[in-house]
């Protein structure tokens, strides 16, 4: 069987003695796309820090690409996965130019140190034009608005061509117009990427996701098939409130009981 795309084994986290990440073992592989739900400060974004190689395990084997941490150089890998997250945005200097911030994607930089090649300006443009963003090209980054903004990242994480493409609450500060405009947009910018998306909203998980993981104070609650994951049972456990999932449209829609605070936590 092909390697799997990301393969964590046993993984844990400790940072100035708290537990962040406990005995985590989750394996994404090619073709499936997975979704990461857990309450604030479950540890989601320090799993995908993890697999994106900026944070480094106190325990347990971490495989990327085929490639195993502490054996490869995380530079040359971190050039293969695209990481959208509003930290990310808040690094990159307010007075680069929006294309300029896309080629820089390139060469998983915050800046850009080289004088971009002509073939860059070329991609970097059809990448603005692929997010609806090519009036922009030319603007200051810091002046966008927060939408744009999350557009001109997504362009920068794509420009590398990504294998493994990473979203970190990538539609927080989107109006509902927006956010449903992008993810309808998501598998036609993205066709050959895999996918994790962080998100606290049920709602968000787009059909083309397969899988969802459950992380519930640095431990995994679940993790598996979509369907079997978003139930009543497991979501209501995670979030500590009597949660009804409804499905419709092929997306999920949690109605949420504020009588009963859940039995369960
Ligand atoms: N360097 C660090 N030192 C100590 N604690 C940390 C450090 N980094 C993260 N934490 C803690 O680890 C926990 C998990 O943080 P993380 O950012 O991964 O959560 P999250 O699930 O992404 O939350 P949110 O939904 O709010 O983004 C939090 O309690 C956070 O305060
Ligand atoms: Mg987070």
């Amino acid at each position: 069987m092909l390697n799997p795309i990301v393969c964590l084994q046993d993984v844990s986290l400790v940072r100035n003695h708290q537990t962040i990440l406990k005995g985590i073992s989750w394996t994404i592989r090619k073709g499936q796309h997975w979704a990461v739900i857990g309450s604030n400060g479950a540890g989601k974004t320090s799993l995908l820090k993890i697999i994106a190689g900026y944070l480094w395990p106190s325990k347990g084997e971490v495989t990327v690409l085929g490639k195993r941490y502490g054996s490869y150089d995380l530079r040359e890998l971190r050039k293969m996965i695209g990481w959208v997250s509003d930290e990310l945005m808040e690094d990159i200097y307010p007075s680069q130019q929006v294309v300029n911030t896309v080629i820089s994607g390139k060469y998983a930089s915050i800046g850009l140190w080289e004088i971009p090649q002509r073939d860059e300006y070329k991609q970097a443009t059809r990448l603005l034009e692929k997010m609806r963003i090519s009036h922009l090209a030319q603007r200051p980054f810091g002046g966008l608005s927060q939408g744009e903004k999350k557009r001109v990242i997504i362009a920068r994480a794509l420009m590398a061509k990504p294998v493994l493409l990473v979203l970190d609450e990538p539609f927080s500060g989107l109006d509902l117009g927006a956010r449903e405009e992008f993810l309808f947009d998501l598998e036609r910018v993205c066709p050959l990427a895999t996918l994790v998306l962080v998100t606290h909203h049920v709602e968000e998980i787009a059909p083309l996701f397969s899988h969802v993981l459950l992380l519930k104070e640095g431990q995994v609650l679940a993790q598996g098939e979509k369907g079997k994951i978003l139930t009543d049972d497991l979501l209501s456990h995670t979030f500590g409130f009597s949660i009804h999932v409804r499905r419709r449209f092929g997306r999920y829609w949690p109605i949420i009981d504020y009588s009963t605070k859940s039995s369960q936590e």
